[in-house]
C-alpha cells in the first residue's frame, strides 16, 4: 500500500530518488500494469482530479500514454501544445503556466527545450509538476519505464550489464536511466565516439568504451538512443552513415548479441541509423513492451503524487477497485 510521497510532491528527476523509492514505484506499477489487461481498463482513483499535459516539444509517446494513463484512472484531462497556442503572441512559459494552473490542473506534465524548466515551473503553481523531458536533462518516466521494462523480463536489475549506445550527450534518456539503472544494481557501460559524451562524464558512475562489437557478446541488455539531430548544431560525427556503420546495432550486431540479451529504444526510432528495421523487430527486442509499460508506470506516478493522500483504506478499497478508491 502506498503511504508515502517519495517523490516529494513532483517528479522532477530520477536524481534524488533512492533505491527504495524506484522500487515502491515499479511495485505500484504492477498493480496498474493489471489494470491495463482488464476487458475496461479503467478504475475511479483520480475522479474529479485534473491533469495537464503542457508540452513545448513535440511528442507521441509521452504525451499519449500519460493522456491513457490520466484517463484510466478517470482523471480530467486538458493539454497545451506550443504549436497553435498564444506563445506565437509573445505569451511567457510563467504566463503559460498560470493559465493552466487556473483550470485547475492538479498534475502538469511538461516537456520543454531547456533543462531546469520542470524545477522552475514546479516554484509557479500548486500543481503536482512531473518532467517529462527537459532540455538535455532528465526524462524520469521514462527511465521508470525502461526499468519495468527489464524488471518484467529479468525479475530484477541486479548484476545486468546494459550498454548505452549513441549520443548520450544530448539525451535526457541516458541521464535519467544511468541513474535508475545503477541504483537498482546494473552496470552500465556507455558506448559513443567521444563527441557524443557530455563534457562531464567522468562523474558518473558508468564505464565508457568507444567500441561497441567487443562489448556485444557480454551484454544483457543494449540500450540504443535516438541521434538527437534537433539538438545538434556542430559537427560531432563525420556524418550519418558512418556513425551507422561504427555503433548502428544492425541484424548483423545484433545476432552476436546473447540469446538472452534485450535490446531497448525510447523511440522514435531513425532506422538505418542507431538500430536497423530487422534488429528493432528482432525476437529480443522490447521496444513496444516499453510503450506499453509506459502507460502502467504513467499511471503509478499520477496515482502516487495526486492519490495516495487519500489512503486507500480510508476510500474503503484499493485504488485499482472498480469500486474503490473513490472520494
Ligand atoms: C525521448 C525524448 O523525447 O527524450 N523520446 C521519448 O520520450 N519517447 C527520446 C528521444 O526523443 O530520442
Amino acid at each position: 500500500m502506498v503511504t508515502t510521497k517519495p517523490t516529494n510532491g513532483h517528479l522532477l528527476g530520477i536524481d534524488g530518488m533512492s533505491r527504495s523509492d524506484l522500487e515502491e514505484l515499479l511495485e505500484l506499477t504492477d498493480t496498474f500494469a493489471e489494470v491495463g489487461r482488464r476487458p475496461i481498463p479503467k478504475v475511479p482513483a483520480l475522479r474529479g482530479r485534473t491533469v495537464a499535459t503542457v508540452f513545448f516539444e513535440n511528442s507521441t509517446r509521452t504525451r499519449m500514454s500519460f493522456d491513457t494513463a490520466a484517463r484510466r484512472l478517470s482523471a480530467d484531462t486538458i493539454a497545451f501544445a506550443a504549436g497553435g497556442s498564444s506563445l506565437s503572441k509573445g505569451e511567457s512559459l510563467r504566463d503559460t503556466v498560470e493559465v493552466v494552473s487556473s483550470y485547475g490542473a492538479d498534475a502538469m506534465v511538461i516537456r520543454h527545450p531547456m533543462a531546469g524548466t520542470a524545477h522552475r515551473v514546479a516554484g509557479w503553481t500548486d500543481a503536482a509538476v512531473i518532467n517529462a523531458g527537459d532540455g538535455c536533462h532528465e526524462h524520469p518516466t521514462q527511465a521508470l519505464l525502461d526499468c519495468y521494462t527489464l524488471r518484467e523480463r529479468r525479475g530484477a536489475l541486479d548484476g545486468m550489464r546494459i550498454a548505452i549506445v549513441g549520443d548520450v550527450r544530448h539525451s535526457r534518456v541516458a541521464r535519467s536511466n544511468v541513474l535508475a539503472f545503477t541504483a537498482l544494481g546494473a552496470e552500465v557501460v556507455l558506448v559513443a565516439p567521444a563527441t557524443l559524451l557530455p563534457p562531464a562524464v567522468e562523474g558518473w558512475p558508468v564505464t565508457v568504451a568507444h567500441e561497441l562489437d567487443p562489448l556485444l557478446a557480454g551484454l544483457d541488455a543494449v540500450y540504443l538512443l535516438r541521434m538527437q539531430q534537433e539538438r545538434i548544431t556542430e559537427g560531432l560525427i563525420p556524418s550519418i552513415r558512418e556513425y551507422a556503420a561504427d555503433f548502428g546495432l544492425s541484424a548483423e550486431r545484433a545476432a552476436r548479441l546473447p540469446d538472452d540479451a534485450l535490446i531497448l529504444h525510447p523511440g522514435p526510432t531513425n532506422p538505418g541509423v542507431e538500430i536497423s528495421a530487422v534488429a528493432a523487430a528482432d525476437h529480443r527486442s522490447v521496444i513496444l513492451d516499453q510503450v506499453v509499460h509506459g502507460v502502467s508506470v504513467r499511471m503509478a506516478v499520477l496515482f502516487l503524487l495526486l492519490g495516495s493522500g487519500r489512503s486507500p483504506a480510508s476510500t474503503g478499497g484499493s485504488p485499482t477497485d472498480e469500486e474503490g478508491g473513490r472520494p
